[in-house]
């Protein structure tokens, strides 16, 4: 990950997803695989990033949450963003695919999922949500519906009817997330019944049953035990494989096991959220280039 200063300042839950309908403009993977290796000036260039932030800042009316944030989050792999409460973390991810059109929140600077101009007055925010799934801090299966339509629930949405594909994607999705044998023949009990972790893996099924590229993942574990934190950051590392996920964490030390890019934000002197430092995350956690990084990472302040 790279945060870069030449350019100028400028979510939905998983249910409201998706789909293959909307997928004509090239997903980032298959772009970056398309482009990659680049050749400029006979030394390979850096692969496309999965998104690009450039200059992003957040408010909510006249309170400016996060200011000027300037990122690079690699393909695949994890980037963790890290930083005290109130700095903007949650602010920067629900920029991304587009929450705060929902909530009222203003978005200037400009967010690439790796060629769509996220903000572009021609750019559909269910585009957007098609290619970027989002898992919240607390489980949230919808309450009314039996766990094969949870999962099932963003395919629906836009119009897939095939019960044979509903019922493979299902399984599919459910596989990956690592819950299809404690499910498999409960199906249509209410998504409810099962554990917290259990239900926050399925709101991960929930995210992969549209197949994003990209995950956001805001604290998926603040309210699970250490054994099912356990079984939601291995399925992290999994998934890291061929999804770009970036995951939000208070906690340094799953940063660490997880992540491989760390972005450590904090609050200026005017108390709006800043990007101070981006990189991998073993520079991140052991060489830091600025002080405040390896005061926040070492537990000094926040
Ligand atoms: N919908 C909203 N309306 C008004 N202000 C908001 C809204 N959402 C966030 N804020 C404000 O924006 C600032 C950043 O909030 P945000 O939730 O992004 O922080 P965070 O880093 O995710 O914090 P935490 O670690 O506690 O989750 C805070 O001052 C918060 O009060
Ligand atoms: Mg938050």
């Amino acid at each position: 990950m790279t945060t870069t200063d030449e350019m100028p300042a400028s979510g939905v839950t998983t249910a409201t997803l998706p789909c293959r309908a909307l997928e004509e403009v090239p997903r980032s993977r298959d772009v970056r695989r398309a482009s990659a290796p680049l050749v400029s000036g006979g030394a390979a260039a850096t692969p496309a990033p999965a998104v690009a932030l450039h200059g992003v800042s957040v408010a909510f009316g006249a309170h400016v949450a996060v200011r000027g944030v300037t990122l690079s989050v690699p393909g695949q792999g994890v980037t963790a963003l890290v930083g005290p409460s109130g700095c903007g973390k949650t602010s920067v991810l629900r920029a991304v695919n587009r929450l705060h059109d929902e909530t009222g929140g203003r978005v200037t600077g400009r967010v690439l999922l790796g060629e769509l101009d996220v903000y572009a007055s021609g750019t559909p925010a269910e585009l957007v949500r098609s290619r970027v799934g989002m898992v919240f801090q607390r489980p949230n299966p919808f309450p009314a519906m039996n766990i094969f339509d949870n999962v099932v629930s963003g395919l629906r949405f836009c119009g897939i009817r095939s019960k044979s594909l509903l019922a493979d994607s299902a399984e599919a999705a459910l596989r990956q997330a690592a819950l299809w044998d404690v499910v498999r023949d409960r199906l249509r009990e209410p998504a409810v019944r099962l554990s917290g972790g259990q239900q926050q893996r399925l709101c991960i099924a929930r995210a992969l049953a549209v197949e994003p590229e990209v995950l956001l993942m805001d604290e998926p574990c603040s309210a699970l035990d250490p054994i099912a934190t356990g079984k939601i950051e291995e399925l992290i590392a999994r998934l890291a494989s061929h999804i770009t996920i970036v995951l939000v964490t208070h906690n340094m030390f799953q940063a660490a096991r997880v992540s491989d890019h760390t972005a450590v934000f904090l609050l200026g002197e005017d108390r709006v959220g800043e990007l101070v430092e981006a990189g991998t995350t073993a520079e991140i956690f052991s060489n830091p280039k600025d002080p405040r990084t390896r005061a926040y990472v070492t537990g000094h302040v926040g």
